[in-house]
C-alpha cells in the first residue's frame, strides 16, 4: 500500500504535457499502477493521472461502482488507459460540477461533449477501444487532459461557476 501525495494546482509538473509510455508490462509499470489506485482510493478520486502523482506518462487510471465524491453519477468500468487519443463523437456537450484531487475543496461546472470514441492500451499492451457517454465519457476526457497539462478550471467559459465546495452548496 502506497499512497502518494498529490501534485497540486499551481506546481509546474501539473501543467507540463506527459512522455507516451514505451514499456509495457513491466514491474516499474505495475508498481506505479498500484500506487496510483492505491492513492485514488484513499482520496475516494474517481480517475488519477500519473502527473498528478508526479510521474510525467501518458496514463490514467478511472472508474468506480460507487463514488462517495459522486454519488449520484453511474458506474463506469475501472480501466487503466495508457497512451490514450479521443476521438469526440458528437460535439454537443452537457454540463456537470466537476472536481479534481489537485483542486482540492472546489467545484466546477464544466461544458463537455457527451459522446466519445477513446483507444489506448492496457498495462500490458492490449488495446483498449471503446466508445462512451455520459458521465464516463467526461471522466476519461477530465483524465486525459490531464496528460496535456489541462485542468478542468481552463475548460471553463465562466469562472463565478468555479468556488469552494461549502460556499456552493448555499
Ligand atoms: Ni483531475
Amino acid at each position: 500500500m502506497a499512497v502518494r501525495s498529490i501534485v497540486l494546482m499551481g506546481d509546474p509538473r501539473i501543467f507540463t504535457v506527459a512522455e507516451p509510455v514505451t514499456e509495457f508490462n513491466s514491474a516499474e509499470l505495475d508498481q506505479l499502477i498500484t500506487d496510483m489506485e492505491d492513492t485514488m482510493a484513499e482520496l475516494n478520486g474517481v480517475g488519477l493521472a500519473a502527473p498528478q502523482i508526479g510521474v510525467s506518462k501518458r496514463l490514467v487510471i478511472f472508474g468506480s461502482d460507487h463514488n462517495l465524491r459522486y454519488p449520484d453519477a453511474p458506474e463506469v468500468p475501472k480501466t487503466v488507459l495508457i497512451n490514450p487519443v479521443i476521438k469526440v463523437l458528437d460535439e454537443n456537450t452537457d454540463e456537470l460540477w466537476e472536481g479534481c484531487l489537485s483542486i482540492p475543496g472546489m467545484r466546477g461546472l464544466v461544458a463537455r461533449p457527451t459522446h466519445i470514441h477513446y483507444h489506448g492500451f492496457d498495462q500490458y499492451g492490449n488495446e483498449i477501444e471503446r466508445e462512451a457517454n455520459g458521465f464516463h465519457a467526461r471522466v476519461v476526457q477530465h483524465e486525459c487532459d490531464h496528460l496535456d497539462g489541462i485542468l478542468y478550471p481552463m475548460r471553463m467559459e465562466d469562472l463565478r461557476y468555479f468556488g469552494y465546495e461549502q460556499a456552493l452548496t448555499r
